[in-house]
């Protein structure tokens, strides 16, 4: 589809980050709208290097707020829906704020929508923990939808509120499914950061469990170009899973981090378990390998790429782990939109 200008809703977390900038190299010319609360997970580092960038546009706001959708949907030919709370040891902590954005969220952005025929697609980022674990073989994108954390319950809810509103409504909204991603500018608190960063600097790796828990990992710039490639070519309706033939148990990625930056495999700590810990996730990508895409990165290579920038980028993270940006963010952030 041709897209002149577009929204991202949560740009300035680990994946609307990687994809702004991923977006930005393929179509020089778009206008960004980059719509983010600013919450603990953000941070506005990521794109640090758009400050002079005239054609991105950062909105801070919520997406539970209808006002700011209907200044900025007028405005944009397509949205990319990212904007969620992920961390799932948080749902498990406090899962009120994951049903509101994630259900409420979803559902002001649907409803808005609803009034703008000039918006073409609603690219809704969904997530492979929808299905729930599987022991053997993998999920497809019509396998029964069985959510076991708060966190993926409400991304469940999002998931088929997106899809009601293309049955119900006729909105044209294309769902995507990601696996577990990693790469750079990730939050600290996700496993391969936080274990990087630990070993970094010879503090324990908390590995719940027996550490026995497989998940399928997909470097994030692969993701970028799934998604980029659901915007050119994926049918409207259709939910697409991302996956990416990395099944890797956590004592495995745990061992390999510890072994690239040379440290004793002591620093491991099996401490106890997540409470109803999925044990695996795994989808089938058939559907979005026959639109033509197919990862790219092999797991031990982007590992080594990711270990390498997460040394490269201390301050970067040193800050987050302090709660820096958080601070800042309640006291004060500009927000402009033209
Ligand atoms: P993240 O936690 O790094 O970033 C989330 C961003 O959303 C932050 O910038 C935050 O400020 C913003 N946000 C949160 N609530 C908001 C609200 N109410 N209004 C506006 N902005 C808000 O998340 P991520 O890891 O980049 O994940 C992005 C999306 O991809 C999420 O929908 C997540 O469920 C999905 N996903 C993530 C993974 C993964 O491995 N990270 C895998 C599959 C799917
Ligand atoms: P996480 O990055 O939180 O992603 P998700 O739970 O959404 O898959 O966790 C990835 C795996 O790592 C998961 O099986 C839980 C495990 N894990 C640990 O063992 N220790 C930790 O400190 C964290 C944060 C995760």
């Amino acid at each position: 589809m041709n897209i002149n200008s577009i929204l991202i809703t949560g740009g300035y977390g680990f994946i609307g980050s990687n994809f702004i900038r991923f977006l930005r190299k393929k179509l020089p010319d778009i206008k960004i709208y980059n719509l983010d609360k600013l919450t603990y997970a953000a941070n506005i580092e990521n794109l640090k290097d758009f400050e002079e960038d005239k054609n991105y546009i950062f909105v801070r706001g919520d997406i539970k707020d209808k006002s700011i959708l209907e200044i900025l949907y007028p405005k944009v030919d397509a949205i990319v829906h990212f904007a969620a709370e992920t961390h799932v040891d948080r749902s498990i902590i406090a899962p009120g704020e994951f049903i509101m954005t994630e259900v409420y969220g979803t559902f002001n952005m649907l409803e808005t929508m609803k009034n703008f025929k000039n918006i073409k697609l609603f690219l809704h980022i969904s997530t492979d923990e929808i299905y729930g674990s599987i022991e053997k073989g993998s999920f497809k994108e019509n396998s029964p939808l069985n959510p076991s954390s708060p966190y993926s319950a409400s991304k469940t809810g999002a998931d088929r509120l997106a899809y009601s509103y293309f049955k119900t409504f006729g909105l044209p909204v294309i769902i995507a499914r990601p696996s577990n991603n990693y790469g750079p500018y990730q939050h600290v608190e996700k496993f391969i950061p936080l274990f990087i960063t630990n070993a970094l600097d010879n503090k324990e790796l908390p590995l719940y469990g027996k550490g026995e828990n497989v998940r399928d990992w997909l470097y994030v710039i692969d993701n970028c170009e799934a998604l980029f490639l659901l915007l050119e070519k994926g049918k409207i309706g259709e939910a697409y899973n991302i996956g990416a033939k990395n099944e890797v148990k956590n004592i495995e990625i745990a061992k390999k981090i510890v072994n690239i930056l040379g440290k004793d495999e002591s620093l491991i700590k099996f401490v106890e378990d997540r409470k109803g810990h999925d044990l695996r996730y795994s989808v089938d990508w058939t559907k979005i390998k026959k639109l033509g895409w197919q990862p790219k990165k092999s797991f031990d290579e982007g590992l080594k790429e990711t270990v390498e920038w997460y040394k490269n980028h201390r301050h970067w993270w040193e800050k987050v782990k302090r709660g820096e940006f958080s601070n800042f963010y309640k006291k004060y952030y500009k927000s402009e939109i033209q």
